[in-house]
């Protein structure tokens, strides 16, 4: 499978080894980005840290790249944890704890702090002070520590899971995009360059529309059709070795895989176009609801063939194209 919510240890190395390093290095987002430059440079001249800020967007399309950067142009170390991460109170009064003045604390997957935590999170973001209780029972009492300025940044796949008090205490709150078709091309020249692979520009542009607008498909196509070049050819990534690649793969012009195929075709076949629920739609796919939402719905309806309503999916007059399936004539869509 391509796209996975949870990231393979592959993955992990390859967004490592070629994360951008520098702010130049960082393609596309430009309007994130002067944002951004705004706001550091306005703290800086402040002598203040920046504020909180939230990243959103779905996976792989540079969230925690773009934090690292913010940390870097900052001159500030970065703490990294994740919502999953902290599961008790004091897992986070240590983390808050342990920070130095003008430090970051970048969390990951901040859908999935508890509410607990996200309590104890609010005062420490908006007049870092931390709340601890100590002892038990009548003997409890309440201490008020005081917190280093440091700047909160969190990346979410599902802001819409985030309370909205959480929310309202970021002063920046970001959408990452998905990527035009020459940014793509650009960060996949960039890739190759790191990785050593020679690869045609008709190829890059194969890899690029095959790449669901993603950097981080992009990245993960790239060595695969590497691979298949030095397997079966000499190493230079051809348009016909990428093809070929792409197609060993399952991967349609458009970057669909198997799996967004088999929702689409569930959609049409099972349930006429739709609508449908997601959970109807997770147990026809055998795929979690979680996933669905994640990773396969994003680029769907962002190439127009999947519509969110409110009684469910519905497949588009595009997307019974694309599966080459002809639409009966009297349906009403949505
Ligand atoms: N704007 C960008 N420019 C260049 N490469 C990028 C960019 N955004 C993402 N990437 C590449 O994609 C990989 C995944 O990005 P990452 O920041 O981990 O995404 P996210 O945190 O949103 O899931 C990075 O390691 C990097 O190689
Ligand atoms: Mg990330």
């Amino acid at each position: 499978m391509i796209t996975e919510p949870k990231q393979k240890n592959e993955d992990r190395s390859l967004d490592l080894s070629l994360r951008p390093q520098r702010w130049e290095e960082y393609i596309g987002q430009p309007a994130i980005k002067e944002n951004l430059k705004i706001l550091i440079q306005a703290a800086k001249n402040r002598g203040q840290s920046i504020e909180h800020v939230l990243l959103y967007g779905p996976a792989g399309l540079g969230k925690t790249s773009l934090s690292f950067l913010i940390a870097k142009e900052m001159g500030a170390n970065i703490r990294v944890t994740s919502g999953p991460a902290i599961e008790r109170v004091g897992d986070l009064a240590s983390i808050l704890t342990n920070l130095m003045p003008g430090d970051v604390l970048f969390i990951d997957e901040a859908h999935r702090l508890n509410k607990l935590i996200e309590e104890v999170l609010y005062p420490a973001m908006e007049s870092r002070t931390l709340d601890i209780i100590i002892g038990k029972g009548p003997s409890a009492r309440t201490i008020q520590l005081e917190l280093p300025p440091f700047t909160l940044i969190a990346a979410t796949t599902r802001i819409g899971l985030l309370s909205s008090p959480l929310r309202s205490r970021f002063g920046g709150i970001f959408r990452l995009d998905f990527y035009t078709p020459e940014d793509m091309e650009k960060i996949i020249a960039r890739s190759a360059a790191l990785l050593g692979v020679t690869i045609d520009p008709a190829a890059r542009r194969l890899v690029a529309e095959s790449s669901r607008s993603t950097p981080r498909v992009a990245n993960r196509l790239l060595k695969r059709v590497r691979d298949y070049a030095e397997v079966e050819g000499n190493g230079v990534v051809t348009l016909e070795m990428a093809t070929r690649a792409l197609q060993l793969l399952e991967i349609d012009r458009i970057g669909l895989e198997p799996t967004d195929r088999k929702i689409l075709e569930a959609i049409i076949k099972k349930f006429q176009g739709g609508p449908v629920g997601v959970q109807t739609l997770a147990a026809a796919t055998s795929e979690e609801e979680e996933t669905i939402e994640d990773v396969y719905e994003p680029y769907l309806m962002q190439v127009g063939f999947l519509e969110r309503t409110p009684r469910g999916r519905v497949a588009t007059a595009l997307a019974w194209q694309h599966m080459g399936i002809s639409q009966p004539e009297q349906r009403h869509l949505i």
